[in-house]
């Protein structure tokens, strides 16, 4: 087996991807890149201006943003400009505005920047939208992870109920749907399985089968 690969997991909102990416690359001794969350950091520091939500808004934060993730112990901790924003950026409101930070180019330009010099490293496992296709196309195993917009609704509302919000599904799948179609067709970058990117379909599967089969991919 060929030791530090680069391994590059993309799919939609819910597939699964942070929860069976970091069993994953803890099994193989691998560090963990959810650029997701670099998007959600940026998402956090527009909100923390307290004004209205705009383009020009989210892109007076991005020259002075610092990103940072770090990954210890099985678990991803995710710094903003030094402070701890882990809990902060998995809310319904960055959930709202996500994917209108993630569209803007001067965002995506800076977070691919850091997201290519973190993988450059080799034993990574990133995931994210556009690993496969664009940030690293070089990637050694390329996997697409999916699964029914149900499917994902019932995981998204699990996991927002677990964190004690008030959620009804049929939002949350609107909320999926909306995300998808934007994150789709945005003009750079859009969220399209790479070509040489192995489709894995989650549905009805559980936790540890998708991680033995995305560890056997790299075995
Ligand atoms: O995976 P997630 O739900 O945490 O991602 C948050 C948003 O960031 C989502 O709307 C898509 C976007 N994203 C992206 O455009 N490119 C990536 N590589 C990762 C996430």
């Amino acid at each position: 087996m060929k030791k530090n690969l680069v391994v590059a997991i993309d799919g939609p909102a819910g597939a699964g991807k942070s929860t069976v990416a970091q069993l994953a690359a803890k099994e193989l001794g691998y560090t963990y890149i959810d650029t997701g969350a670099m998007y959600r950091a940026v998402a956090w520091k527009t909100l923390q201006q307290g004004k209205p939500v705009t383009d020009e808004l989210i892109l007076s934060v991005v020259p002075d943003i610092d990103v940072d993730l770090q990954y210890t112990e099985g678990k991803t901790r995710v710094f903003v400009d030094g402070r701890e924003v882990t809990g902060e950026i998995r809310t319904p409101e960055i959930n709202k505005i996500v994917s209108q930070v993630a569209r803007l180019g001067p965002v995506r330009e800076k977070m691919v920047d850091l997201q290519r010099r973190m993988g450059e490293r080799g034993a990574v496992l990133m995931d994210g939208r556009d690993i496969a296709t664009h940030v690293l196309p070089n990637a050694d195993v390329k996997i697409f992870l999916t699964a029914s917009i149900e499917e994902r609704a019932r995981r998204r509302c699990k996991e927002l109920q677990e964190k004690g919000y008030d959620v009804d599904i049929e939002g949350i799948k609107a909320d999926i749907a909306a995300r998808d179609k934007a994150d789709s067709e945005r003009e750079i970058s859009p969220l399209i399985r790479a070509e040489d990117a192995v489709l894995l379909d989650t549905t009805g599967l559980g936790i540890e089968e998708v991680v033995a089969k995305i560890l056997g991919m790299c075995r």
